[in-house]
């Protein structure tokens, strides 16, 4: 039974405002999501890493389901990590990270990573910070990412929550898809005194082209109210 607290709604980097009950439900949602992207790709439950975990909306109902032997919870900012391990159960490490692409983990040490809402944000380093998941990957580990891409644009509506931010950005013009699919990645920076203050757009090809150079890649079929697509990275 899950008998953590619920950070203050400061701390939940925007989800669900002060909703507590929509909060918690939906880290339960997307932890069962990335158990079922594991135990399709039969990945052994040893070592799980959250990168840009923030204050634990998916990484604690993995602790409290002993969904993994290891769970580790990376991000940026001191506060989330503070926050982790203060009131999360012991079987789960929170450890800050810097925007420099390196983890303190061995080589072919993680069974499964999971980045979400995180390389929408990454606007320099995104390749090596690829790498430095495909490095730390065991052969046949995936890493389920999420990205805004080329696919999430076409389907984009005003309810969507990326949709103000974008379309009212000096960046977006009418032909910002032929744009995209011409550059591969588009960054939309914002002025702000968060650790990370941009929303990144990339073009599904170049996912498949670039980072397909690294990893297998496979588009999860989309969900009901995805507003990103959820990718998942294989190594070989
Ligand atoms: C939009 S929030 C998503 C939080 C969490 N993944 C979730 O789904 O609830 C993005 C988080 O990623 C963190 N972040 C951004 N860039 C990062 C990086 N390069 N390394 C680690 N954390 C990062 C931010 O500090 C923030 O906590």
């Amino acid at each position: 039974m899950d008998t953590s607290p619920l950070p203050i709604a400061e701390d939940r980097e925007g989800y669900y405002g002060p909703r507590n009950y929509e909060y918690w439900l939906s880290g339960l949602v997307e932890a069962h999501k990335t158990l079922a992207l594991a135990n399709a790709f039969g990945v052994p439950r040893r070592r799980f890493v959250e990168l840009g975990a923030a204050s634990g909306r998916v990484v604690r109902h993995f602790a409290y389901l002993k969904a993994f032997e290891e769970h580790w919870a990376f991000d940026l900012n001191w506060r989330h990590v503070c926050w982790v391990n203060r009131y999360l159960p012991k079987n789960v490490l929170g450890v800050q990270n810097s925007s420099i692409p390196t983890l303190p983990l061995e080589d072919n040490s993680v069974d499964v990573y999971q980045a979400q809402s995180v390389f929408t944000h990454i606007e320099v380093f995104e390749l090596q910070w690829l790498a430095e998941l495909r490095r730390t990957l065991r052969p046949g580990g995936i890493a389920i990412v999420t990205a805004t891409t080329s696919n999430d644009l076409e389907l984009m509506t005003p309810q969507w929550p990326g949709y103000g931010p974008f379309t009212g950005h000096p960046r977006w013009n009418d032909n910002i898809l032929k744009e995209l699919k011409e550059r591969g990645k588009i960054v939309l920076r914002y002025d702000g005194e968060r650790s990370y203050s941009s929303n990144v757009l990339t073009h599904i090809d170049y996912i498949k082209d670039v980072w397909g150079r690294m990893f297998e890649v496979s588009v999860r079929p989309r969900l009901k109210d995805d507003t990103q697509t959820v990718l998942t990275l294989r190594k070989r």
